[in-house]
């Protein structure tokens, strides 16, 4: 039995990768440890298999918390849990910080003092900025970093303590960078879901600025499976860029969700631009693609129509969490979330 210790593992990608070692990996076994702030939600994890999944309640900037939930036969670390939303942490960095980079130091800390033997940190693709709008460009592991958001400076600190720990501490350690997700289970605060569940609502869906920013999409699974490439094969102290060579401007994703509900362009909304918004990412996954063995499986046709179909059959989810409803659960089930101060 290896035993894993996922963080965020109640959010959007955190519960894909759950969902997939539990499906894959049949001998081993997750602690899920997640603060259950907004975007982490209980619903998420339904049907998940009890008896190989544990759910601990915590928050990772947490000390006590992490030490108390992190059991020393712990073979590695995945840590998901971040504040994750740009347009948030434009309008307040402190959680961003806080989660984001404190939390991620907890967990080296702790993964030393617990002697766990690998950590994985989710990082994105946004640590590198923006490309410039001809199609020659793409990021790969060795482009510079260039966080434009408060979010993105804040994942390539983490990315830095990752780093660091792994030079003057000899932790086993490995990063991965992605591209934009979409898929089932996604907070509907973020571009795709939000479309998809406005649009199935006959409600306005809002589009920043002129609608031509670019982002290479990816299917959440794909970046899954990834994520669990790199963890059992990636090399030690190396970072790996995942993305679908999926590029696309958002006006089209806009139309080609628009087109498949069946839903008239009319409900297009141009809405003021976001500040600093960045213009372009694109991703060579050549690395993965070649010292992993990774490729992904979905295009972005096939990935789309699975995913306009998981939230057509899961009205109940998002009516749950449009309305709150899964936020009073967990309240019910956990009490308030618990704040440590911070380091
Ligand atoms: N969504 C994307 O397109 C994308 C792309 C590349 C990388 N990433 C990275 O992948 C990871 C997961 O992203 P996501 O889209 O699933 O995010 P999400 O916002 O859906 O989920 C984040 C999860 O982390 C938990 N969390 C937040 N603060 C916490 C804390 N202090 N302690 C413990 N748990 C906490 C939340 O409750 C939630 O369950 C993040 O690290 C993000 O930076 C996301």
């Amino acid at each position: 039995m290896k035993h894993i210790f996922i963080t965020g593992g109640a959010g959007f990608i955190g519960s894909a990768f759950v969902r997939l070692i539990l499906a894959e990996r049949p001998q081993w076994h997750i602690t899920n440890f997640d603060a259950l702030t907004y975007a982490g939600n209980l619903d998420n994890l339904d049907g998940v298999d009890a008896a190989r999944h544990r759910f601990v309640r915590g928050d990772i900037a947490n000390r006590e918390a992490v030490l108390a939930a992190l059991d020393t036969d712990t073979a590695a670390i995945i840590n998901f849990a971040a504040e994750s939303h740009v347009d948030r942490s434009i309008m307040s960095a402190d959680e961003f910080l806080r989660t984001n980079i404190i939390g991620t130091q907890v967990l080296l800390d702790a993964a030393r003092a617990k002697n766990v033997k690998r950590f994985v940190q989710v990082s994105t693709d946004e640590v590198m900025g923006s490309l410039p709008e001809d199609d020659a460009a793409f990021f790969t592991e060795d482009s510079p970093f260039a966080p434009n958001s408060p979010y993105a400076a804040s994942k390539a600190a983490a990315e830095h303590v990752v780093r660091a720990a792994h030079h003057t501490h000899h932790l086993d350690t490995v990063t991965t960078r992605c591209g934009n997700n979409y898929g089932a289970r996604q907070f509907p605060e973020k571009l795709i879901p939000l479309l998809i569940t406005n649009a199935m609502n006959d409600e306005s869906v809002p589009v920043y600025g002129d609608g031509q920013n670019v982002r290479d999409w990816i299917y959440v699974d794909d970046h899954a499976r990834g994520i669990l490439a790199a963890l059992e094969r990636g090399a030690s102290g190396a970072t790996y860029c995942f993305g679908a060579r999926e590029p696309r401007r958002n006006i089209e994703i806009v139309r080609s969700i628009l087109a498949s509900l069946g839903k008239p362009e009319s409900l297009i909304t141009y809405v003021t631009d976001r500040k600093g918004h960045d213009r372009r990412y694109a991703i060579d996954s050549t690395r993965a693609e070649t010292e992993l063995g990774w490729r992904p499986l979905e295009t972005w046709e096939s990935g789309i129509a699975k995913t306009i179909r998981w939230y057509a059959d899961n009205a109940k989810w998002i009516e749950r969490v449009r309305d709150g409803a899964y936020q009073a659960y967990y309240q019910q089930q956990y009490g308030a979330p618990s704040r440590a101060p911070t380091l």
